[in-house]
Formats: C-alpha cells, structure tokens, sequence
C-alpha cells in the first residue's frame, strides 16, 4: 500500500480510483449535424422508478457537446468480446463509426450490435462538477442478452468471470 497522499493530483486520483473494477459502455449522440460516441466507464444506475442512469463526461469531449446540444443519449454495454470497440471508442481522432456493426434506437441513434444491452435515454438532469459535465438521463427503451460483459480495472481490459455462486437476492437474476 502507497502512503496516503493529501489533496491528490489527477494521475494519482485515476491510480487510486482506476482500481474500482466497473463495466464499460459506449455512449452515443447525434447532434443534427454528424454522430459522436465515446468509450466511458462512468455509467451508473441511479433509480429504477422512474429509470434513471448517470454518465459523467470529460468537459472537452465532442460526444459530450452533442449530448449537450440535443439532450439526448444512448448506451451499449459491451460483452467481453468488444475490447476492441472500447479501444476504437476511447482513441482520439479517427472515423468511429467507419467499421464495425450498428443498430438504431427507436429514438434514432445508433448503438453497438451485439452489446449486452442498448438504453435509449432523454436527458432529465445535468450538472457541471469539476472538469466533468454529468448527464442524468430517462431511459426510455432498453433490451439486452445473455453474455459476459467487458470489464476494466488499473488501465487494463478483462473479462468478469462467476464463482459459479446463487445469484444474489434483488438482482436482474433472480427477477428472472
Ligand atoms: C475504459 C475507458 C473508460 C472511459 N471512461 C470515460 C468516462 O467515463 N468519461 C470520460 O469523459 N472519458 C472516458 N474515457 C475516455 C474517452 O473514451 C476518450 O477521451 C474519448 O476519446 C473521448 O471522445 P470524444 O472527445 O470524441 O467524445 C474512457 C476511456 C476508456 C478506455
């Protein structure tokens, strides 16, 4: 363990929070004029009635702009075998959406095929904190299925893997 470090810089605070396993999504966002979508980790689930997620952007993110302009956004959680459209999502510069396969939402925008799961959201709520814009949004559609999901933990992607255990009581699991 490092010692702890008082009022600590960025790379120290990615470090230290970088160890927080999470699920990685790719939002999207269409501001009239062209599409953007970015890789996040920041994705949260914040009321199931009504049903509301978090996403919190980086403040100079064109994906963040567009959600800015047209208050709306969409997710694709992505299975353990999309590493490389996390990588595609996360780079700077380059056509993001030149390869790979898409659908569309009912609202319009375009998501990654064969992702876990696609939300559909109309923006409710937002915030500027920090150097981040946070976006509080509605789902209005969703689906998903079955798969492992991608998992990133200390700048490195992986896949979750089960102890094999009961699903525990209250999860999407057990409401099966
Ligand atoms: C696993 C992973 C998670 C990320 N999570 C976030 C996030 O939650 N918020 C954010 O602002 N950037 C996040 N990033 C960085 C963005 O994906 C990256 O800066 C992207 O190029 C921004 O795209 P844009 O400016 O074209 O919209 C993440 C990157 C990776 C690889």
């Amino acid at each position: 363990m490092t010692p702890f470090t008082a009022e600590p810089e960025p790379l120290a605070m990615r470090r230290c929070i970088g160890r927080f396993l999470t699920g990685v999504a790719v939002v999207t966002a269409d501001d009239g004029q062209e599409q953007a979508g970015m890789t996040i980790n920041s994705l949260t689930s914040i009321s199931l009635d009504p049903p509301i997620v978090m996403i919190s952007l980086n403040f100079d993110t064109r994906t963040g702009d567009a959600i800015e302009t047209s208050d709306r956004y969409a997710l694709s959680i992505l299975s353990s075998k999309q590493e490389a459209v996390a990588r595609q999502f996360a780079s700077r510069g380059g056509e993001r959406f030149a390869d790979g396969s898409f659908d569309t939402t009912p609202s319009g925008l375009p998501v990654i095929r064969d992702a876990l799961s696609q939300l559909d959201c109309r923006v409710v709520e937002k915030h500027t904190i920090g150097d981040h814009r946070v976006f509080f949004g509605q789902v209005e559609h969703c689906r998903d299925r079955d798969g492992s999901g991608l998992s990133f933990n200390a700048g490195r992607f992986g896949a979750f893997k089960d102890f094999g255990h009961e699903p525990v009581r209250g999860t999407r699991e057990d409401m099966r």
